[in-house]
């Protein structure tokens, strides 16, 4: 052969061998965005094919990447590499399309449990980083975008030129799967039958205000009802089974009330202080912003007063009905007096049936000139407004901070705070502006029964274990009459619209949230809509020990003192000698655990020594006594809910 035939022959020979040569290296390739991406959970927006999250070519330090995936921390995907996997490859980094240089994450890359790479934190303006990891032998591959540990806010976050190499004798196609759905659990033990009297051990009223108290008595219907020691101006009616009235003794007064079926019967005593500040206790109700946001209208009001009265939830001590943004109309031209908009047609009707349910009505307006849905706000129409509220018979009236540009907070709240205590009514007085300037501190001063401590939360892991679990700082503040608000609860069925879907916090978050929100003595405001309760919803709300806790005399605000590896114990003292005691895992964890984690708390580590008696409060369900410490398991973003008594 000619010297110049044999190279050519050579070169074919090559060629018609490459791909067999490939084939031998096993490169069969499969790219991330060919995956159903619409399975991975992510802490903000929709995951994105080809695209950034907000829909731009992706792009990482002015490179720009022609495919991969777009996401937003905290994001998880899960891949089930059906057999056969080699290895991953991706660069990785945040978008350039944030415009501030704020935000920060890192990327995790994890073959069944064992960390295979760690980006560490990375900011906007970091050069893509190459992600390859061996996949040899794995089942699952779990791609992670944390936070970077300052929250999730502009965290947008790039997976580009992500492959998964295949072993070329395997077919196995790989699969993205959903998150594994923990299932719903019920703890609570329900209703016995025999009567329990949930009222809080301490009322507050105004002096020479109308009265209106629906008492809470759960068990079997019909109930032999007294009350006993009511002060001059109050009866009880036993038709609504509400104290009502008006009384100048001021002072406190001891009521007590009997309750008594075939079941069995109760007794229970509370203080009336007459001339104190309302909301002796945490107020305890809902609000329609967490699910219908600004598609609200009279008939979900209705449909919710409907829903708590019939489920049950006011026997447990559950009733404000409250309307958010979006009912406001116009002002009369003449007399500046707010009017509803179309959706509701008639407050003072509205009222009047709220009321006839035993249930009180609370409505919403703004500082500023307008309300953050861009409704009429209150700025300049203070106490025109507050006596309007009360002539529909408003019991509670929430004051937003949008469209307040140059204002300032606590001479704004005082206005409103003075024109609500100038009526007629006890109104209850919920401020809300996020924390802004520190509400803690001039809240009480100016009126207010709660003030908000944070921006909105939302039912998501990150947002709500990072609301809780930042008040600790605030836990002086809280006290009878005037609470910390770390924002409404986000449990059931949500939406901030028309269209609702379930809670995305898993059934051992929800029980965090509620176990949480009450060691802090914070208002319990449902967001959920109220017909649509399913069990576990309901055995949630509805655990008296666990709103006990919440609802004690003492006030006090829960403490963080243990936090260890994650896991922090809050401490609330009790009005009783008591301490509640909520064990809880608030682990930020890349990869669910199946089990959970043990936990020994020692008494000494929360204050205490010798013998102590233990109570499963959400069980209701005594532990026994215990000499130095217990030992207890909670599950992942989970709680151990504990009434610890010592023993004398
Ligand atoms: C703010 C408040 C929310 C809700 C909305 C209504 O964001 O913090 O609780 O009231 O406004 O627009």
């Amino acid at each position: 052969m000619e010297k110049g035939t044999f190279l050519l022959v050579s070169i074919m020979i090559i060629f018609a061998l490459a791909p067999v040569y490939i084939k031998a290296q096993g490169e069969r390739i499969v790219r991330l965005e060919d995956l159903d991406i619409t399975k991975i959970t992510q802490g903000w927006g929709k995951p994105q094919k080809n695209l950034s999250v907000d829909g731009n070519p992706i792009t990482i330090n002015e490179k720009k990447f022609d495919r991969g995936v777009g996401t937003h921390a905290t994001s998880r995907m899960i891949i089930d590499l059906k057999g056969g996997a080699k290895s991953f490859s991706a660069y990785v980094g945040m978008d350039d399309e944030i415009k501030k240089e704020k935000g920060s994450v890192s990327f995790r890359v994890y073959a069944d449990e064992k960390k295979v790479f760690d980006s560490d934190v990375m900011k906007k303006g970091d050069t893509a980083k190459e992600a390859k990891a061996d996949l040899t032998g794995a089942n699952f591959l779990y791609l992670i975008v944390t936070a970077g540990g300052d929250g999730i806010n502009f965290d947008h976050a790039d997976w580009a030129d992500a492959v998964i190499v295949m072993d070329e004798k395997s077919d196995a196609m790989p699969e993205a799967i959903d998150q594994p759905k923990k299932e719903k659990y019920i703890l609570s033990p329900g209703e016995r039958g025999a009567p329990r009297i949930n009222c809080p051990d301490v009322i507050g009223a105004g002096e020479n205000k109308d009265f209106l108290y629906y008492i809470p008595i759960v068990g079997r219907r019909p109930l032999d009802v007294a009350v006993f020691n009511l002060p001059n101006g109050l009866i009880y009616d036993s038709e609504s089974n509400s104290i009502k009235g008006k009384t100048s003794s001021k002072g406190d007064c001891t009521i007590t009330v009997t309750a008594k079926n075939k079941f069995g019967e109760d007794k229970k005593s509370f203080d009336l202080r007459v001339g104190a500040a309302l909301s002796q206790t945490p107020p305890m109700g809902w609000n329609s912003w967490n699910c219908w946001g600004c598609a609200v209208d009279e008939n979900k009001i209705k449909a919710a007063a409907d829903a708590m009265a019939a489920s049950g939830l006011i026997n447990h001590g559950w009733s404000y009905i409250n309307i958010d943004d979006c009912w406001q109309g116009k002002r009369d031209e003449t007399t500046k007096k707010i009017n509803s908009n179309e959706k509701f047609p008639d407050m003072k009707e509205l009222a009047d049936y709220i009321h006839s349910k035993g249930l009180k009505f609370g409505v919403y307006t703004d500082s500023g000139t307008k309300t953050c849905g861009g409704y009429e706000g209150s700025k300049g129409f203070e106490k025109i407004d507050a006596l309007r509220y009360a002539e529909w018979g408003v019991d509670y009236v929430k004051c937003d901070w949008c469209n307040t540009e140059g204002m300032e907070p606590e001479p704004a709240y005082t206005i409103m705070g003075e024109a609500i205590k100038e009526c007629r009514r006890d109104i209850v007085f919920s401020i809300c502006n996020w924390g802004h300037k520190n509400p803690w501190e001039w809240g009480a001063k100016v009126g207010g029964n709660l003030w908000r401590t944070t921006g909105d939360i939302v039912d998501t892991w990150e947002s709500m274990s990072k609301i809780g679990f930042s008040q600790a700082r605030l836990a002086q503040y809280a006290q009878p009459g005037h609470w910390n608000d770390p924002d409404m609860l986000v449990i059931g069925k949500v939406g901030w619209g028309p269209n609702l879907r379930d809670s995305r916090l898993t059934p051992d978050e929800q029980y965090t949230h509620i176990s949480l929100w009450c060691l802090l003595s914070s208002p319990l405001l449902l967001g959920c809509d109220l017909t649509q309760l399913d069990n576990f919803t309901l055995n949630l709300i509805t655990n008296d020990e666990v709103l006990a806790i919440n609802q004690d005399k003492l006030g006090k605000q829960a403490q963080c003192l243990i936090n260890e590896n994650d896991i922090q114990v809050w401490v609330k003292n009790l009005a009783d000698g008591s301490k509640a005691v909520g064990i809880f895992d608030a682990a930020d964890r890349d990869i669910l655990l199946d089990d959970g984690i043990e936990f020994k708390l020692r008494w000494e580590d929360i204050k205490l020594t010798g013998k102590q008696n233990v109570r499963d409060v959400w069980k209701q369900h005594e532990l026994g006594e215990w000499r130095d410490a217990i030992t207890v398991k909670i599950p992942e973003h989970g709680v151990k809910l504990l009434k610890v008594t010592p023993v004398l």
